[in-house]
Protein backbone atom coordinates (compact mmCIF):
# COMPACT_ATOMS: atom_id res chain seq x y z
CA UNK A 1 0.00 0.00 0.00
CA UNK A 2 1.09 3.24 -0.90
CA UNK A 3 1.32 5.62 2.05
CA UNK A 4 0.27 9.33 0.62
CA UNK A 5 -0.20 12.64 2.26
CA UNK A 6 -2.92 15.04 0.82
CA UNK A 7 -2.15 18.47 -0.30
CA UNK A 8 -2.71 20.22 3.00
CA UNK A 9 -0.54 18.46 5.40
CA UNK A 10 2.09 18.16 2.01
CA UNK A 11 2.07 22.42 2.67
CA UNK A 12 1.64 22.46 6.23
CA UNK A 13 4.86 20.51 6.22
CA UNK A 14 6.55 22.11 3.65
CA UNK A 15 6.67 25.28 5.21
CA UNK A 16 7.62 23.81 9.21
CA UNK A 17 10.85 21.88 7.47
CA UNK A 18 11.82 24.76 5.26
CA UNK A 19 11.75 27.12 8.26
CA UNK A 20 13.26 24.59 10.52
CA UNK A 21 16.06 24.68 8.18
CA UNK A 22 16.38 27.84 8.00
CA UNK A 23 15.99 28.87 11.46
CA UNK A 24 18.41 25.53 13.15
CA UNK A 25 19.40 23.69 9.98
CA UNK A 26 21.51 26.19 9.12
CA UNK A 27 23.39 27.73 11.79
CA UNK A 28 23.78 24.54 12.96
CA UNK A 29 25.69 23.00 9.63
CA UNK A 30 27.53 26.82 9.46
CA UNK A 31 29.23 25.57 13.21
CA UNK A 32 30.14 22.60 11.64
CA UNK A 33 31.53 24.07 9.11
CA UNK A 34 33.05 27.02 10.52
CA UNK A 35 34.28 25.45 13.76
CA UNK A 36 33.13 28.39 15.44
CA UNK A 37 31.91 27.52 19.32
CA UNK A 38 28.58 29.46 17.95
CA UNK A 39 26.04 28.60 15.39
CA UNK A 40 26.22 31.40 12.88
CA UNK A 41 21.96 32.48 12.44
CA UNK A 42 20.31 33.18 9.38
CA UNK A 43 19.96 37.22 9.20
CA UNK A 44 16.04 37.86 9.65
CA UNK A 45 15.85 39.52 5.58
CA UNK A 46 16.90 36.61 4.28
CA UNK A 47 14.53 34.08 6.48
CA UNK A 48 12.26 36.14 4.94
CA UNK A 49 13.27 36.09 1.42
CA UNK A 50 13.57 31.89 1.81
CA UNK A 51 9.55 31.88 3.28
CA UNK A 52 7.99 34.40 0.85
CA UNK A 53 9.88 31.83 -1.99
CA UNK A 54 8.44 28.87 -0.58
CA UNK A 55 5.37 30.17 0.14
CA UNK A 56 4.89 30.96 -3.52
CA UNK A 57 5.99 27.80 -4.46
CA UNK A 58 3.78 26.31 -2.54
CA UNK A 59 1.03 28.72 -4.05
CA UNK A 60 1.78 27.10 -7.60
CA UNK A 61 1.90 23.85 -6.47
CA UNK A 62 -1.41 23.95 -4.91
CA UNK A 63 -3.21 26.26 -7.90
CA UNK A 64 -1.21 23.68 -10.80
CA UNK A 65 -4.69 21.90 -11.19
CA UNK A 66 -8.53 22.13 -10.03
CA UNK A 67 -7.36 18.45 -8.52
CA UNK A 68 -4.94 19.72 -6.79
CA UNK A 69 -6.60 22.99 -5.18
CA UNK A 70 -9.76 20.98 -3.91
CA UNK A 71 -7.24 18.26 -2.04
CA UNK A 72 -6.03 21.18 -0.75
CA UNK A 73 -9.42 23.05 0.40
CA UNK A 74 -10.91 20.06 1.30
CA UNK A 75 -9.72 19.74 4.92
CA UNK A 76 -10.48 23.17 5.62
CA UNK A 77 -13.66 22.79 4.75
CA UNK A 78 -14.50 20.14 6.10
CA UNK A 79 -12.71 21.77 9.45
CA UNK A 80 -15.25 24.94 9.18
CA UNK A 81 -17.80 22.78 8.72
CA UNK A 82 -17.22 21.59 12.01
CA UNK A 83 -16.67 17.90 10.74
CA UNK A 84 -13.98 17.24 12.53
CA UNK A 85 -16.10 18.21 15.70
CA UNK A 86 -17.31 21.70 16.76
CA UNK A 87 -14.93 21.57 20.37
CA UNK A 88 -12.28 21.57 17.99
CA UNK A 89 -13.13 24.63 15.72
CA UNK A 90 -14.20 26.60 18.35
CA UNK A 91 -10.46 25.88 20.38
CA UNK A 92 -8.23 26.71 16.77
CA UNK A 93 -11.17 29.46 15.93
CA UNK A 94 -10.27 31.25 18.90
CA UNK A 95 -6.80 30.71 19.22
CA UNK A 96 -6.00 31.76 15.90
CA UNK A 97 -7.06 35.58 16.02
CA UNK A 98 -5.45 35.73 19.71
CA UNK A 99 -1.81 34.46 18.08
CA UNK A 100 -2.07 36.52 15.25
CA UNK A 101 -3.61 39.62 17.75
CA UNK A 102 -0.45 39.06 20.26
CA UNK A 103 1.97 39.12 17.29
CA UNK A 104 0.87 42.48 16.04
CA UNK A 105 0.68 43.58 19.55
CA UNK A 106 4.45 43.00 20.15
CA UNK A 107 5.61 44.45 17.42
CA UNK A 108 3.65 47.56 17.83
CA UNK A 109 3.50 47.82 21.93
CA UNK A 110 6.59 50.24 22.53
CA UNK A 111 9.65 48.42 24.24
CA UNK A 112 11.41 49.82 27.02
CA UNK A 113 14.83 49.88 25.86
CA UNK A 114 18.49 50.41 27.38
CA UNK A 115 19.48 53.86 27.16
CA UNK A 116 21.85 53.79 23.85
CA UNK A 117 25.73 53.95 24.88
CA UNK A 118 28.28 55.98 23.19
CA UNK A 119 31.21 54.06 21.72
CA UNK A 120 34.68 55.37 22.24
CA UNK A 121 36.81 55.40 19.36
CA UNK A 122 39.99 55.92 21.06
CA UNK A 123 39.91 54.67 24.02
CA UNK A 124 43.22 55.08 26.15
CA UNK A 125 42.36 52.63 29.59
CA UNK A 126 44.60 49.93 28.64
CA UNK A 127 46.92 51.75 26.23
CA UNK A 128 50.25 51.29 27.66
CA UNK A 129 51.79 54.79 28.66
CA UNK A 130 54.99 53.71 27.28
CA UNK A 131 53.80 53.62 23.43
CA UNK A 132 52.61 57.14 24.13
CA UNK A 133 55.91 58.46 22.91
CA UNK A 134 56.67 56.14 20.35
CA UNK A 135 57.93 57.18 17.22
CA UNK A 136 58.07 55.88 13.92
CA UNK A 137 62.03 54.34 13.76
CA UNK A 138 61.31 54.55 9.87
CA UNK A 139 60.35 57.75 9.57
CA UNK A 140 63.99 59.39 9.98
CA UNK A 141 66.71 57.39 8.48
CA UNK A 142 69.24 57.50 10.64
CA UNK A 143 73.15 59.28 8.57
CA UNK A 144 74.27 55.15 9.31
CA UNK A 145 70.92 53.67 7.42
CA UNK A 146 71.53 56.23 4.81
CA UNK A 147 75.54 55.48 4.32
CA UNK A 148 74.39 51.63 4.11
CA UNK A 149 71.59 52.20 1.70
CA UNK A 150 73.94 54.01 -0.28
CA UNK A 151 76.50 51.43 0.02
CA UNK A 152 74.25 48.69 -1.08
CA UNK A 153 72.67 50.89 -4.02
CA UNK A 154 76.02 51.17 -5.56
CA UNK A 155 76.80 47.11 -5.92
CA UNK A 156 73.20 46.77 -6.71
CA UNK A 157 72.19 44.71 -3.63
CA UNK A 158 68.53 45.86 -2.28
CA UNK A 159 66.74 44.44 0.40
CA UNK A 160 63.28 44.08 0.17
CA UNK A 161 60.67 42.84 2.75
CA UNK A 162 60.18 38.90 1.74
CA UNK A 163 56.46 39.54 0.73
CA UNK A 164 57.45 41.78 -2.01
CA UNK A 165 60.51 39.52 -2.94
CA UNK A 166 59.06 37.21 -5.48
CA UNK A 167 57.30 40.11 -7.02
CA UNK A 168 60.61 42.03 -7.74
CA UNK A 169 62.38 39.12 -8.53
CA UNK A 170 60.11 39.03 -11.64
CA UNK A 171 59.76 42.56 -12.64
CA UNK A 172 64.34 42.03 -12.71
CA UNK A 173 63.60 39.36 -15.38
CA UNK A 174 61.61 41.80 -16.84
CA UNK A 175 63.87 44.40 -16.69
CA UNK A 176 67.44 43.00 -16.53
CA UNK A 177 69.39 45.76 -16.95
CA UNK A 178 67.80 48.12 -14.47
CA UNK A 179 68.95 49.02 -11.30
CA UNK A 180 66.35 47.07 -8.70
CA UNK A 181 65.98 50.16 -7.02
CA UNK A 182 64.17 51.67 -10.11
CA UNK A 183 60.95 49.16 -9.47
CA UNK A 184 60.04 52.51 -7.35
CA UNK A 185 59.65 54.37 -9.92
CA UNK A 186 58.86 57.87 -8.07
CA UNK A 187 60.84 61.14 -8.43
CA UNK A 188 63.08 60.94 -5.81
CA UNK A 189 64.16 57.71 -6.30
CA UNK A 190 64.72 58.09 -9.75
CA UNK A 191 66.54 61.36 -9.14
CA UNK A 192 68.85 59.31 -6.72
CA UNK A 193 69.50 56.26 -9.22
CA UNK A 194 70.51 59.87 -11.41
CA UNK A 195 73.00 60.81 -9.21
CA UNK A 196 74.35 57.73 -8.21
CA UNK A 197 75.17 56.87 -11.96
CA UNK A 198 77.33 60.29 -11.95
CA UNK A 199 79.34 59.29 -9.09
CA UNK A 200 78.89 60.02 -5.39
CA UNK A 201 75.21 60.69 -4.26
CA UNK A 202 74.36 63.95 -1.84
CA UNK A 203 72.96 62.51 1.44
CA UNK A 204 70.02 64.27 0.80
CA UNK A 205 68.80 62.66 -2.27
CA UNK A 206 69.43 58.96 -0.72
CA UNK A 207 67.48 59.93 2.52
CA UNK A 208 64.64 61.03 -0.09
CA UNK A 209 65.40 57.47 -1.94
CA UNK A 210 65.56 55.33 1.01
CA UNK A 211 61.83 57.35 2.24
CA UNK A 212 60.54 56.34 -1.08
CA UNK A 213 62.17 52.87 -0.57
CA UNK A 214 60.20 52.11 2.38
CA UNK A 215 56.88 53.69 1.50
CA UNK A 216 56.36 51.56 -1.67
CA UNK A 217 57.17 48.57 0.61
CA UNK A 218 54.71 49.67 3.28
CA UNK A 219 51.64 50.54 0.59
CA UNK A 220 52.15 46.91 -0.62
CA UNK A 221 52.36 45.81 2.66
CA UNK A 222 48.99 48.09 2.80
CA UNK A 223 47.69 46.57 -0.31
CA UNK A 224 48.18 43.25 0.80
CA UNK A 225 46.27 43.26 4.32
CA UNK A 226 44.63 46.35 5.20
CA UNK A 227 43.01 47.84 1.48
CA UNK A 228 40.11 44.77 1.53
CA UNK A 229 38.41 46.94 4.44
CA UNK A 230 40.33 50.47 4.33
CA UNK A 231 40.13 50.69 0.83
CA UNK A 232 42.85 51.61 -1.88
CA UNK A 233 41.45 55.48 -0.66
CA UNK A 234 42.14 54.66 2.93
CA UNK A 235 38.72 56.05 3.01
CA UNK A 236 37.19 52.65 5.05
CA UNK A 237 35.59 51.93 1.84
CA UNK A 238 37.13 48.89 1.17
CA UNK A 239 35.59 45.63 -0.65
CA UNK A 240 34.54 44.28 2.06
CA UNK A 241 34.19 47.44 4.64
CA UNK A 242 30.39 47.34 3.76
CA UNK A 243 30.09 44.00 5.54
CA UNK A 244 30.84 45.18 9.31
CA UNK A 245 28.39 47.10 11.50
CA UNK A 246 31.23 49.35 13.13
CA UNK A 247 32.81 50.49 9.93
CA UNK A 248 36.36 50.32 8.76
CA UNK A 249 37.71 53.59 9.70
CA UNK A 250 38.18 56.12 7.07
CA UNK A 251 41.73 57.74 7.33
CA UNK A 252 41.52 60.50 5.52
CA UNK A 253 38.87 61.65 8.18
CA UNK A 254 40.42 64.45 10.39
CA UNK A 255 39.12 62.81 13.42
CA UNK A 256 41.22 59.37 13.22
CA UNK A 257 44.66 59.23 12.77
CA UNK A 258 45.70 62.71 12.57
CA UNK A 259 44.42 63.12 16.39
CA UNK A 260 46.40 60.23 17.88
CA UNK A 261 49.56 59.57 17.99
CA UNK A 262 51.77 57.39 16.08
CA UNK A 263 52.73 55.04 19.61
CA UNK A 264 48.92 55.03 19.39
CA UNK A 265 48.15 53.87 15.94
CA UNK A 266 51.02 51.63 16.42
CA UNK A 267 49.26 49.87 19.57
CA UNK A 268 45.83 49.81 17.28
CA UNK A 269 47.70 48.03 14.63
CA UNK A 270 49.63 45.58 16.85
CA UNK A 271 46.23 44.70 18.79
CA UNK A 272 43.45 45.42 16.56
CA UNK A 273 39.69 44.79 18.01
CA UNK A 274 40.76 42.07 20.37
CA UNK A 275 43.22 44.88 22.36
CA UNK A 276 40.19 46.89 22.88
CA UNK A 277 39.04 47.91 26.36
CA UNK A 278 35.09 47.56 27.27
CA UNK A 279 34.47 51.35 26.66
CA UNK A 280 34.96 50.65 22.21
CA UNK A 281 31.60 48.49 23.00
CA UNK A 282 28.88 48.21 22.48
CA UNK A 283 29.90 46.94 18.75
CA UNK A 284 33.01 45.03 18.51
CA UNK A 285 35.86 45.55 16.41
CA UNK A 286 36.94 43.24 13.31
CA UNK A 287 40.09 44.72 13.12
CA UNK A 288 42.44 41.99 13.26
CA UNK A 289 45.33 41.56 15.94
CA UNK A 290 48.31 42.02 13.17
CA UNK A 291 51.27 41.40 15.97
CA UNK A 292 49.72 37.52 14.32
CA UNK A 293 51.09 38.32 10.92
CA UNK A 294 53.57 41.44 10.49
CA UNK A 295 56.62 41.96 12.29
CA UNK A 296 57.17 45.19 14.11
CA UNK A 297 58.80 46.69 11.24
CA UNK A 298 56.47 45.67 8.86
CA UNK A 299 53.84 47.47 10.89
CA UNK A 300 55.63 50.49 11.11
CA UNK A 301 56.49 50.46 7.38
CA UNK A 302 52.63 50.39 6.86
CA UNK A 303 51.87 53.23 9.52
CA UNK A 304 54.22 55.14 6.99
CA UNK A 305 52.63 54.76 4.17
CA UNK A 306 49.33 54.92 6.08
CA UNK A 307 49.87 58.58 7.01
CA UNK A 308 51.05 59.29 3.54
CA UNK A 309 48.56 58.11 1.58
CA UNK A 310 45.84 59.76 4.07
CA UNK A 311 48.06 62.88 3.59
CA UNK A 312 47.56 63.13 6.83
CA UNK A 313 50.68 63.66 9.99
CA UNK A 314 50.44 61.94 13.59
CA UNK A 315 49.93 64.32 16.71
CA UNK A 316 52.74 64.84 18.05
CA UNK A 317 53.16 63.88 21.47
CA UNK A 318 52.26 66.26 24.40
CA UNK A 319 55.87 66.85 26.39
CA UNK A 320 55.58 66.36 30.12
C1 LIG B 1 38.62 43.00 8.50
C2 LIG B 1 38.65 44.38 8.25
C3 LIG B 1 39.91 45.17 8.59
C4 LIG B 1 41.18 44.99 8.10
C5 LIG B 1 41.67 43.92 7.13
C6 LIG B 1 41.97 46.03 8.67
N1 LIG B 1 41.20 46.82 9.47
FE1 LIG B 1 41.82 48.47 10.51
N2 LIG B 1 39.95 48.68 11.28
C7 LIG B 1 38.85 47.91 10.98
C8 LIG B 1 37.70 48.39 11.71
C9 LIG B 1 36.30 47.79 11.65
C10 LIG B 1 38.14 49.50 12.46
C11 LIG B 1 37.26 50.39 13.36
C12 LIG B 1 37.15 49.86 14.74
C13 LIG B 1 38.39 50.00 15.52
O1 LIG B 1 38.86 51.13 15.76
O2 LIG B 1 38.94 48.95 15.89
C14 LIG B 1 39.55 49.64 12.18
C15 LIG B 1 40.36 50.61 12.77
C16 LIG B 1 41.68 50.83 12.44
C17 LIG B 1 42.51 51.83 13.04
C18 LIG B 1 42.12 52.80 14.14
C19 LIG B 1 42.03 54.20 13.61
C20 LIG B 1 41.53 55.16 14.65
O3 LIG B 1 41.54 56.38 14.35
O4 LIG B 1 41.13 54.75 15.73
C21 LIG B 1 43.76 51.74 12.45
C22 LIG B 1 44.99 52.59 12.73
C23 LIG B 1 43.68 50.66 11.49
N3 LIG B 1 42.41 50.12 11.50
C24 LIG B 1 44.74 50.26 10.69
C25 LIG B 1 44.72 49.12 9.89
C26 LIG B 1 45.88 48.63 9.20
C27 LIG B 1 47.23 49.27 9.17
C28 LIG B 1 45.49 47.48 8.57
C29 LIG B 1 46.34 46.53 7.73
C30 LIG B 1 47.56 46.04 8.32
C31 LIG B 1 44.07 47.27 8.87
N4 LIG B 1 43.65 48.28 9.67
C32 LIG B 1 43.32 46.21 8.40
C33 LIG B 1 38.83 46.84 10.12
C34 LIG B 1 39.92 46.33 9.45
Amino acid sequence: MQFKINRFWTVVITLLVVYGLVRWGIPAVSRQITGLPFPLSVPGTLKFFYMTLTVIALFLFVTYSDENLNEFLAPIKRFLRGEFGKPIRAVVLSILPLIIGWQIYSITAPAVELPSSLRIQHPSSNFPKKFETLKNPLANPTDADIEAFIADAKIGQVAWIPQLQADIEFWQEENPDAHPLSAVATAPMLAFLDRLQNGNPDQESAKAALLEQRLFQGRALYAMNCRPCHGDSVAGDGPMADGFKLRPINFTDNGTIETIVEGYTFWRVTNGGPGLPTEATPWDSAMPQWKLNLTEEQRWLIILAEYDLAQKTPRIPESH
